[in-house]
């Protein structure tokens, strides 16, 4: 069987695979079962710098090829988060920390506190949450986010990778790579959900989610074309220092493999996580290695980013 230990910032991880943001990783209890899961590393629930209540409920629906979520970042707030990477073993060094502002100075508060920290692991910048009003995704405003990142980088020396939305226009992809190559970011997480999306329950004739009238982020098979096209987008635009990460529409370990084709060398499973549990991560990883032993790859690397074009 091939082995599926891999390097990512210079770490090594005995998968690639991960939770995706959001998903089983908002109390110590989920985040603890992620630990003990076949999953190589996690990510905590994106941190917010006071805890939150989140949106009203229903906020989360189950549909046909994938989820809609409303949630609107509810979180323990960055401390409980930050206190729990911190006291794992090596001061969380393998571990991903989210977290986002509602404003720039918030953002740069939650960045100076883990600057100050004794957290040693990777910190990732949402800059994409589809879900709180008032709050646009930030990185669909080009001019705000090289605004934000300069001030960031004036001091956070941490590792640290940014969340992105999903992008539907080739001039999109080069704006974003253009600002993204000008930082010494350590990786692009592609993709969070399609924002504001919207389904409608064919029994009730009634939208399935509280908040926003309905609206919520698309998440699951829905969006597996749009992951994968962001991904390879960034891969062929992004220098090469700059890692990038594949989240959305992973059911099966051939979603797995293709998002590791298109670019991606960690890969996180969101919408399956949530409707399987943590057992996900030892599914995905047996049939991730079927297809490589199949393929005669002997390592990750050998595969990362080598699609090929017609
Ligand atoms: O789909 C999402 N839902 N993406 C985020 O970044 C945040 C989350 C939420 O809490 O609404």
């Amino acid at each position: 069987m091939t082995n599926l230990t891999h390097e990512f910032l210079g770490r090594t991880f005995t998968s690639p695979l991960m939770n995706a943001a959001g998903v089983h990783c908002e109390s110590i209890s989920e985040l603890r079962e992620l630990q003990q899961s076949a999953a190589g590393t996690l990510i905590t629930k994106t941190a917010t710098l006071q805890p939150r209540q989140g949106n009203q409920s229903p906020r989360y629906a189950d549909l046909p090829f994938g989820s809609l979520n409303a949630m609107g970042l509810p979180n323990f707030g960055l401390d409980y988060y930050l206190d729990f990477v911190s006291t794992q073993p090596a001061n969380g060094r393998q571990l991903f920390l989210s977290v986002t502002g509602f404003s720039t100075a918030e953002t740069l508060e939650l960045l100076h506190k883990i600057s100050a920290s004794d957290f040693q692991g990777i910190t990732e910048l949402n800059l994409s949450c589809p879900n709180v009003e008032g709050h646009p995704q930030l990185a669909y405003d080009f001019a705000a986010t090289k605004q934000l990142l300069q001030q960031v980088f004036n001091f956070f020396d941490k590792p640290l990778g940014i969340k992105l939305p999903p992008y539907f226009d080739l001039a999109h992809f080069d704006q974003m790579a253009t600002i993204i190559n000008q930082f010494p970011i350590a990786y692009v997480n592609c993709i969070n959900s399609i924002g504001n999306g919207l389904f409608i329950d064919p029994q009730t004739d009634t939208v399935v989610t509280r908040p926003k009238t309905g609206f919520g982020g698309i998440g699951g098979a829905y969006v597996k074309p749009t992951a994968l096209a962001n991904v390879w987008a960034f891969h062929q635009r992004l220098e090469s220092r700059i890692a990038i990460i594949g989240t959305g529409g992973v059911r099966t370990g051939r979603d797995v493999y293709e998002l590791l084709l298109c670019g991606a060398s960690m890969v996180q499973v969101g919408t399956q996580l949530h409707q399987e549990g943590v057992d996900v991560f030892a599914r995905l990883e047996t049939e991730l290695q079927e297809i490589l032993t199949a393929k005669k790859i002997d390592q990750l690397t050998d595969m990362i980013g080598q699609l090929q074009t017609l």
